[in-house]
């Protein structure tokens, strides 16, 4: 079969993709999530070829496409109040609600299920193409079945040339996973594949939300699935994929020893790294990391990668879209070269870092104080001491040979430059100081080693933990906190509040965040490393 390639900004393409649809054929279409095999939802003959085309099981139910709110009616047998809430919020957007289907939509479509997916798209192409086409457009994702979605136009060609009528070229994908999956069907929300909505987008809208086991974990053989979906091999590219949980470093040293293979990293990653790197997004930018994951699965494929280590993607925000897909396309196959955990605890000043430190330490934790590390005068010597002489004045060590760290901070944070400088000559010794504390807490048998930084970030020491905590609170109650602590004027409480990061700086960062307004408890604790997986629930370590 010839098949026409459109463009997505011509408005005579768009017309031309809605004639093929309207007459029982095959479009792939852009979203903004990933392309998708589209045809008429309402015809059962035409789903019966999607399947065909795309080598899918029939079990596995396509997702509806509408271009606006009325088009949902017929389709369902009542729109649930929640439905409309999500619909408020995230349509159009890449959210997808199964409710009860109506009689209109066939059960080809919905691979035999009594419920129907439906999406409304925010690609403009991709709503003029409904629109034009008159129909309801059942689309899966436009990849053969098994093998990774297509966030490109080349993808889709290689993957669909020569199959469908037509194949519509809207370059690369925003979101680049695909929709979030949520039923409310049942009693409570449940998010049965997570995407670019996040669960915690969705709870704010909701409240109670549920995360479907098979998001995270392997359903077991043969296991009833929700969403028939997740049953199957997916995402998977020729190479064999393994991710890797561990630090930065602990990661490095592990793929450098394995030459012959290919790093999955995050960008700014590949300087540590002696293999070849195939970057995926940003480790503090969940989105960016969705947006470049398939394009780099299909890289892989392209340079012929066989053993590949990838980077552990967060399990929160968008993140748990990215390593739902990675772990599908990693076969479920994590490996831990170090069994520690190292955590790093960081946070907002007066945002109660040391009562949350405290408690980890009482729970057994081994934790240590950076602060008191690089306050240690004899951290600073010979060539780190020569260097900050240099930068800073021979004065800045006092006559009895130890270092004059007021008149040095003075001159240090005058600007962001000489903090910058202080930084650069300073970071390297105090993270040296750091890994050897570390090899000093395992050595003496901790399991999980609490680095407890407030500047985490800034000294780059987050490159040293396998999980990042943050803790957080409301300003009034900093604000409040660090006057009673400190004795510091209001004034000088607000410039240094002002001179923080923001809430979200953290939240993108960190694996976790406690909100220490009112208090945290042991409860929260505990929960909290249960998630990370180093301690059962109730267990005393
Ligand atoms: O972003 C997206 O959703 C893309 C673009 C093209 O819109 N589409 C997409 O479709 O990813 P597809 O067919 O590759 O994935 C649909 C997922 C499958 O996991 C399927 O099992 C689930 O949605 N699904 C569809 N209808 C369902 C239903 N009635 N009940 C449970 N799961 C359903
Ligand atoms: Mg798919």
């Amino acid at each position: 079969m010839d098949t026409r390639i459109l463009h997505a900004e011509q408005a005579y393409d768009i017309e031309i993709a809605g004639g093929i649809l309207r007459a029982g054929g095959l479009v792939a279409i852009p979203t903004e999530t990933v392309y998708g095999l589209a045809g008429n939802a309402l015809d059962p003959a035409v789903s019966a070829r999607i399947y065909r085309v795309k080598g899918r099981p029939s079990d596995n139910p396509l997702i509806v496409h509408i271009s606006a709110m009325e088009e949902l009616l017929p389709l369902v047998e009542s729109v649930p109040e929640a439905a409309k809430k999500l619909a408020a919020a995230f349509w159009p957007g890449p959210l997808t609600i199964i409710m009860k289907k109506s009689n209109l939509v066939p059960k080809e479509t919905t691979g035999g299920l009594e419920t129907v997916a439906v999406r409304m798209p925010s690609h403009p192409a991709a709503r003029a193409i409904i629109r034009a086409a008159g129909v309801p457009l059942a689309a899966p994702s436009a990849n053969l079945s098994g093998l990774p979605s297509p966030s490109a136009f080349e993808h889709v060609c290689d993957d669909l040339m020569g199959r469908v009528e037509a194949i519509v070229d809207g370059g690369d994908c925003a979101v680049g996973v695909e929709s979030t999956v949520i039923t409310v069907v049942g009693a409570v929300p449940r998010v049965l594949r997570p995407g670019g909505v996040s669960v915690e987008q969705l709870r704010a809208v909701l409240g109670e939300v549920e995360v479907d086991p098979a998001v995270l974990e392997k359903p077991a053989e043969n296991a009833r699935v929700a969403s028939p979906g997740m049953k199957y091999k997916h995402y998977a590219p020729k190479a064999e994929i393994t991710i890797v949980d561990a630090s930065l470093e602990v990661y490095a040293r592990f793929v450098n020893a394995h030459p012959e293979s290919v790093a999955l990293c995050f960008h700014g990653e590949e300087d540590l790294l002696r293999v070849r790197a195939v970057p995926f997004g940003r480790a503090e930018d969940a989105l960016s990391q969705a947006h470049d994951l398939f394009a780099a699965l299909h890289t892989l494929d392209a340079i012929g990668a066989k053993t590949v280590y990838a980077r552990m993607p967060r399990k929160n925000g968008v993140g748990l879209a990215v390593y739902n897909r990675l772990i599908r396309a990693a076969a479920f196959r994590v490996l831990v070269p170090e069994d520690v955990w190292v955590v790093g605890l960081t946070g907002q000043t007066g945002a109660g870092k040391s009562t949350v430190s405290a408690r980890l330490a009482a729970r057994g934790c081994a934790v240590i104080d950076c602060d008191q590390v690089t306050r240690d005068p004899a951290l600073y010597s010979g060539d780190c001491l020569k260097a900050l002489q240099k930068a800073f004045g021979r004065d800045i060590m006092k006559p009895d040979g130890t270092l004059d760290r007021r008149l040095l901070a003075n001159r240090a944070f005058a600007d962001a430059d000489s903090t910058q400088t202080l930084n650069r000559i300073t970071h390297p010794v105090i993270l040296d100081r750091l890994r050897a504390a570390i090899a000093e807490c395992a050595a003496a048998g901790a399991r999980v080693i609490v680095l407890d930084a407030p500047t985490l970030f800034e000294a780059g020491a987050e490159r040293l933990c396998r999980r990042i905590v943050s803790v957080l609170a409301d300003r009034a109650v900093r604000r409040a906190r660090i006057l009673q602590r400190d004795g510091i004027t209001p004034q000088e409480a607000e410039r240094r509040m002002g001179a923080q990061q923001t809430d979200d700086f953290y939240a993108e960062r960190s694996d976790y965040v406690l909100d220490n307004t009112v208090g945290v408890t042991d409860a929260e604790i505990d929960e909290m490393l249960a998630a990370f997986g180093c301690v059962k629930q109730g267990d005393g370590f």
